[in-house]
């Protein structure tokens, strides 16, 4: 907390030694009234969450586990752009404490030399015209060496560490983090989601490439060309047509 420059974000914290997901914890905590800016954190998840329902690998110790409460005034429509706003918080905090440069993978992957650094699963708790709480789960992969990682994702995954071959103190990073979400968040609140959008797409890797998307129904190739004010990745097909997606896996060719 020495680290926190925020005036809600991480000034309260719930600190886990184990769970299995931190997310469930939140919607337990939110349903009963969690302040905006309430953050649990695990040292260690024993069935971590991933978005699509796999699996999040979440070793003890290693990396940063954390679900952050947050209650900003927005319509549910607005919501899904928090994955975005989330993402440039985390690439800034990334930034500023090593001399990476992450990339963001749309939707919500944060990518270092094109493995995978951060996921964020964001889950909202809404009426139809109101959001009550936005819980934004995040995680980070610091500490670990390869090691750590279970076989099958050793060569899609990466680390702080094994990126920069020196460890990073976490909770200097977590308060970086909730320090920038917390700017961010009333960035996107105050003035809509234009700003948000431009350094989103300063730092995604695909704007300007050839990209195949993938979906239940189909797989297709296109450029992608920006993304959209509701937060969707615009490509162009190939006979000029622009499409929005909402929902897809993206493989830059
Ligand atoms: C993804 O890329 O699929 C999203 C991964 C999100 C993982 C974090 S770790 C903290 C929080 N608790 C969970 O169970 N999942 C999120």
């Amino acid at each position: 907390q020495q680290y926190l420059q925020s005036q809600n974000y991480g000034q309260k914290i719930e600190y886990i030694e184990a769970c299995p997901s931190t997310q469930l914890v939140a919607h337990v905590e939110a349903q009963n009234g969690a302040p905006d800016g309430m953050v649990i954190i695990a040292n260690e998840q024993t069935a971590g969450k991933g978005r699509l329902s796999r699996p999040w690998s979440s070793a003890a110790g290693k990396g940063i586990w954390m679900s952050v409460i947050t209650r900003p005034k927005l319509t549910p429509q607005q919501a899904p752009q928090m994955t975005l706003v989330a993402a440039v918080a985390i690439v800034r905090a990334i930034e500023d404490l090593t001399n990476l440069t992450p990339t963001i993978k749309w939707p919500n992957d944060i990518l270092v030399k094109g493995r995978k650094l951060t996921g964020i699963l964001t889950e909202l708790q809404a009426d139809p015209d109101r959001v009550k709480a936005i819980i934004l789960g995040i995680g980070m992969n610091v500490n670990q060496e390869l090691e750590d990682f279970p076989e099958e994702i050793r060569d899609i995954a990466t680390s702080l560490y094994i990126e920069q071959g020196q460890s990073v103190k976490r909770a200097e990073l977590t308060a970086k983090v909730l320090n920038h979400l917390e700017t961010y968040v009333s960035l996107y609140v105050e003035k809509g989601f234009a700003p948000i959008k431009l350094l989103w797409e300063s730092y995604a890797d695909s704007i300007g490439k050839r990209v195949k998307i993938s979906t239940l129904q189909d797989s297709y190739e296109a450029t992608a060309r920006g993304i959209s004010e509701d937060g969707r990745l615009e490509v162009v097909l190939d006979d000029g047509t622009v499409r929005g997606i909402y929902s897809a896996d993206i493989h830059i060719l």
